[in-house]
């Protein structure tokens, strides 16, 4: 079927990032707060329920899936549903963003389920700076999930680095050292303002992905590069490496123009846009009228109307979204 999945705006949706639990290992200080309380669990979504949302949205003509979390890999029983949606041939793409705790032991599980791409944050090579921005002294258990995951057989693997100045911002080279000698790909993401963590603070560590770049440039040579993956991350080739170079640039590049997603979050809410806190209550229309799939598609294909044109996110117009980072998954 042709994609449906059409805004206002002219653009098509074809990417959904599905969240499948608010629940993490780690307590990342851009993400959440240390006594973060998590849904009950009979607020998230079953996993017959997030296999109905995802079906819903392929039918709809979506053609990549990414699962997030919180941590996605530590929903239970997650592999089931992953094994049931890498068997849908509509998708090209069934990719998970994950804090790598879990891989050393999962990788090759979810390669085996049809998972094609894996992106797992980083933000430090630094035993103490990863427990600060983790809250959580687990770096060697990550790295070790990086390096089962690089030999797992996945299409691409992906660092994410969000940069923050004075914490990790003299680092952004190490780490793009650390990516080509593991034959990886990185990105360096400006940090969003969501949750309540206090915008002052957030304007003190902005590091834009200019500066991030010129310092790399130092050290290494970025050709630019055509590699996309279909998100907001604009890439630069490592010369003499395979490594692609990412930046995420939600402050200093705005690129709501060609977005081509939505997301739903771990309690079924459907957001339209990371920016805004505007969501449609699938959970509700699912459990109120199970079984109806083409009520749920007349519904997301209605929903469609209100996504917003863009975020406003830039430092000077200050907007804070109150949803934590962990409901949406990025
Ligand atoms: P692909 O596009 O599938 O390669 O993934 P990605 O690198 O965009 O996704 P990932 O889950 O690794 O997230 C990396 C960062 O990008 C996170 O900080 C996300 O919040 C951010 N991000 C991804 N998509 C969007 C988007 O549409 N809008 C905004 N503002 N940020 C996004
Ligand atoms: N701003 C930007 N990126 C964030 N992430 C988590 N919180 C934020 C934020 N406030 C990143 C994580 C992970 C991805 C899902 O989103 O580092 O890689
Ligand atoms: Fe967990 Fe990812 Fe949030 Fe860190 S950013 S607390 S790893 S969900």
């Amino acid at each position: 079927q042709d994609n449906a999945l059409l805004d206002p705006h002219g653009r098509r949706i074809t990417y959904l990032r599905l969240s499948v639990t608010d629940r993490c290992d780690f307590r990342c200080t851009y993400c959440m707060s240390e006594d973060m309380v998590f849904a009950p669990r009979a607020q998230i979504l079953s996993l017959e329920e997030l296999y109905t949302v995802a079906d819903a949205f392929i039918g709809l003509g979506v053609k990549r899936l990414r699962i997030t979390g919180g941590e996605p890999l530590v929903r239970k029983n997650l592999l089931s549903l992953l094994g049931r949606l890498g068997q849908r041939s509509e998708l090209d793409d069934l990719a998970i963003t994950t804090n790598g705790s879990q891989l050393a032991h999962m990788a090759a599980d979810l390669r085996a389920a049809g998972v094609t791409r894996l992106n797992i944050s980083l933000d430090s090579l630094q035993r103490e700076r990863f427990a600060a921005f983790t809250r959580r002294d687990r770096l060697d258990q990550v790295l070790e999930g990086i390096a089962v995951a690089r030999h797992a057989g996945f299409r691409r693997v992906k660092l994410n680095t969000v940069v923050q100045k004075g914490r990790n911002d003299d680092e952004v080279q190490d780490l793009v050292a650390f990516a080509v000698a593991q034959g990886i790909d990185i990105s360096f993401i400006e940090e969003m303002p969501l949750g309540s963590i206090s915008s002052h603070e957030r304007k003190v560590t902005l590091c834009t992905s200019d500066e991030v770049r010129e310092r790399v440039a130092q050290r290494f040579e970025l050709l630019p590069s055509s590699h996309r993956t279909g998100g907001p991350s604009r890439y630069w080739q490592v010369l003499g490496s395979d490594t692609q170079v990412g930046f995420i640039s939600p402050h200093s590049r705005n690129f709501c123009g060609d977005c081509n997603r939505v997301r739903v979050t771990a309690e079924g809410k459907l957001v339209l846009c990371l920016g805004h806190e505007g969501a449609l209550d699938l959970k509700a229309l699912i459990r109120r009228h199970p079984g109806d799939s083409e009520r749920l598609r007349g519904a997301l294909i209605e929903a469609l109307r209100l996504k917003p044109e863009r975020h406003f996110f830039e430092a000077d117009q200050q907007v804070q979204v109150v949803r934590f980072m962990s409901m949406t998954g990025g």
